[in-house]
């Protein structure tokens, strides 16, 4: 049984692994109705949990669906509709759930919350988000990157804007999967250091630039998320706003990167402040290759969680 947590906490082989099997299972089904079921059916009879404390569309509606075309059966759950939100222990629940289910997914604030889920539990948990990581999320754009321009390893990859959770694990990633990635933000809203330290330890290249031009000189994918997050008190919105104007992913950006260069943001963006229309919309985007890339990279997860 393997918990699917984070992406620094995972073997490299078995990442690597997950990547190419997403890729092969996603041609195998190509040009197949969505709710056709494949030809394997490795969750038969398998139940999956998906709770979310937090809203989502995409991890919602992606899980669902690669559950079932995988022959196995969902129920998704809201954490304040559940006694989790009203004071039963996560240890409590987790044990609780896992005599009903096969599998638990979990969207939530504190990541203390996914990993004590994953010590009491006897089924695979995996993380659909905290307030510190979004893995599945960079498995998708690892996916979606190689589908586009080939191996990853090498590449340089630069994120604008927030230092936040989907940058925590472009980190994590950048040192399992061998590219580099430069950060250009402002300083208040650097990355965490253990997670800059977990990619050079690995021998990525991480670097620093405050300066956006500067920052995308040479790069092979752009990357942008919104510049207030979930996890992020309504009442920082404005400050944020004015720290990170500066670092709007607009077509002029775009032209001081490679001419080939991609550009990614996890969605849900928000049009004319962390990213223009145009960028979004632009030949370089692959914005909803990274949604679909959801569905297949999860799946591939799946599998490696039941070993199916
Ligand atoms: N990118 C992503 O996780 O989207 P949702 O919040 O809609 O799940
Ligand atoms: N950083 C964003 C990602 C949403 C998928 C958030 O946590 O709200």
């Amino acid at each position: 049984m393997n918990h699917f947590l984070d992406i620094h906490k995972t073997d490299r082989a078995a990442l690597r692994a997950m990547i190419d099997q997403a890729g092969r299972a996603k041609a195998a089904r190509a040009g197949r109705p969505k709710g056709a079921a494949d030809d394997d059916q490795p969750l038969a009879g398998r139940m999956v949990a998906l709770i979310f404390e937090k809203p989502s569309t995409r991890t919602r509606v992606s899980f669902d669906v690669g559950v079932r075309q995988m022959g196995g059966q969902t129920m998704v759950l809201s954490g304040s509709d559940m006694q989790l939100g009203h004071g039963e222990t996560i240890a409590d629940t987790a044990r609780v759930l896992s005599r009903y289910v096969d599998m638990i997914m979990i969207r939530t604030f504190d990541e203390a919350v996914l990993y004590e889920m994953a010590e009491y539990a006897d089924v695979p948990v995996i993380n659909g988000l905290t307030d510190r990581s979004h893995p599945c999320q960079i498995m998708a754009d690892i996916l979606t990157f190689e589908e586009h321009r080939g191996p990853i390893k090498g590449k340089k990859v630069v994120w604008t804007g927030d230092g936040n959770n989907v940058c925590a694990s472009f980190l994590h990633a950048a040192g399992q999967f061998g590219f580099d990635l430069t950060f250009t933000g402002p300083a208040q809203l650097d990355p965490e250091s253990d997670f800059i330290g977990f990619a050079r330890d690995q021998g990525s290249t991480v670097q620093i630039e405050r300066d956006p031009f500067k920052a995308v000189e040479n790069a092979d994918l752009v990357v942008a998320d919104t510049w207030v997050s979930m996890h992020d008190a309504q009442s920082s919105r404005e400050r944020r706003h004015n720290m990170l104007r500066a670092y709007q992913v607009n077509e002029k950006l775009m032209a001081a990167a490679k001419p080939d260069a991609l550009f990614m943001h996890c969605l849900p963006a928000h049009r004319g402040q962390e990213v223009t229309s145009a960028v979004m919309d632009g030949p370089q985007s692959v914005i909803f290759d990274e949604a679909e890339n959801r569905l297949h990279a999860q799946k591939a997860i799946m599998r490696w969680c039941l070993g199916a």
